[in-house]
């Protein structure tokens, strides 16, 4: 792995909201990825740390009942998905306060001009950005703290983040530079891989979202068989059959983002699935990928029921996870807090 400073062991770590179900996109973006980061954190021999942004979720309102259990399932989605807590540090935000700590001292380094650049407020936002909450713009300060109380140096996420993950670099920047020191890391995105960007089933132009109001738009983690393959089955396409090559998806997003999950499911790329399906209808191709995608979803979907009956176990996991977490951030943060001037007696 290339080393985003060479004073900084490598270290990776990565999030996602509790705000909603798991989707593909969450999926084949994100957790399937994490799964590949801790394999290889076990053969070479660095951290993989994933968390659950419970603080994250509440920027926008949540029923607290539904945010215990999201959270809840979206560990059992963890785990479920093949992250084991004996080789990954897995916990929920808010038992680990350090995070909420550093985002203050982030909230104080960060400019407001750089908040209000961010694409993720403009959009969740809106044109009402009075009634937003303060959280909600703030939100990137408490990521980098996220990241940062770790001093990660890798970061796995999909495209939608990138933006979020350039600002850690730059409050991480700001900081060292301000305090004249070379404590904060410069992070690196890792976006890589066939799905960084699922779209909407319903629009190609759009990202599949757990906050899209049709639920047709997306596959839900705990979606059962006849739910995925009725989704795939109205998913919007194009009339066209389809193309031998890459070049003939070109403005046809709906029929490029349907190849492209193929492709991420199977663990191959957009050409060559095309190879194996050019020349095929949207009503063949669309039962293969209806099989694939039950194939792979579903023993995760029945792992995560399974360890659903189960909370106290789920818990038990994230009250070990965030103790292990905390052995990390405590000292981080006490430095920190040295570096800026907090007496301490
Ligand atoms: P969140 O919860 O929206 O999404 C979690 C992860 O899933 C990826 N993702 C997708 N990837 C491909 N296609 C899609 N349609 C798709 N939808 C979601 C996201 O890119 C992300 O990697 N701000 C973050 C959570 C966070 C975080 C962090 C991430 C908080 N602190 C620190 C990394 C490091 C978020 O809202 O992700």
């Amino acid at each position: 792995m290339s080393e985003a400073q060479t004073s900084f062991t490598p270290r990776v770590f990565s999030g996602i909201q509790p705000s909603g179900g798991l989707t593909l996109g969450n999926y084949l973006g994100a957790m399937r990825r994490f799964v590949q980061w801790q394999d290889r954190g076990q053969q070479e021999g660095f951290e993989t740390i994933f968390c659950m942004v419970d603080l994250h979720a509440i920027t926008v309102w949540q029923d607290p009942d539904a945010l215990r259990r999201q959270t809840r399932e979206l560990a059992a989605g963890y785990i479920a998905s093949g992250l084991d807590p004996a080789k990954s540090i897995l916990f929920n935000q808010s038992q680990v306060p350090e995070h909420a700590q550093l985002a203050w001292i982030f909230n104080c380094v960060a400019r407001m001009g750089w908040m209000q650049r961010m694409t993720q407020w403009k959009d969740k936002a809106g044109k009402n950005t009075q009634n937003a909450s303060l959280g909600l713009f703030a939100y990137p300060a408490l990521m980098a703290a996220d990241i940062l109380i770790y001093h990660a140096t890798h970061v796995p996420v999909g495209e939608d983040q990138k933006q979020h993950v350039e600002l850690t670099r730059d409050i991480a920047a700001k900081f060292n530079h301000d305090y004249k020191v070379d404590f904060f890391p410069e992070t690196e995105p890792v976006i890589e891989g066939a799905a960084t960007r699922v779209m909407s089933l319903r629009d190609g132009s759009k990202k599949m979202s757990k906050s899209d109001p049709s639920d047709m738009a997306r596959i839900n983690m705990t979606d059962d068989a006849d739910t995925i393959a009725n989704k795939i089955r109205k998913a919007r396409t194009d009339p066209d059959a389809l193309p031998s090559e890459a070049e003939g998806l070109e403005g046809r997003a709906e029929a490029r983002n349907l190849v492209n999950i193929y492709a991420a499911l199977c663990d191959s790329d957009i050409a060559s699935v095309l190879k194996d399906v050019g020349g095929r209808q949207f009503s063949e191709f669309k039962p293969m990928l209806a099989d694939l995608a039950v194939e792979k979803l579903s023993p995760i979907s029945s792992e995560m029921s399974r360890l659903m009956e189960t909370p106290d176990e789920i818990d038990r996991i994230l009250g070990l996870g965030a103790d292990r977490a905390r052995a990390i951030a405590a000292p981080i943060l006490a430095r920190t807090y040295e570096i800026v001037g907090m007496i301490k007696s």
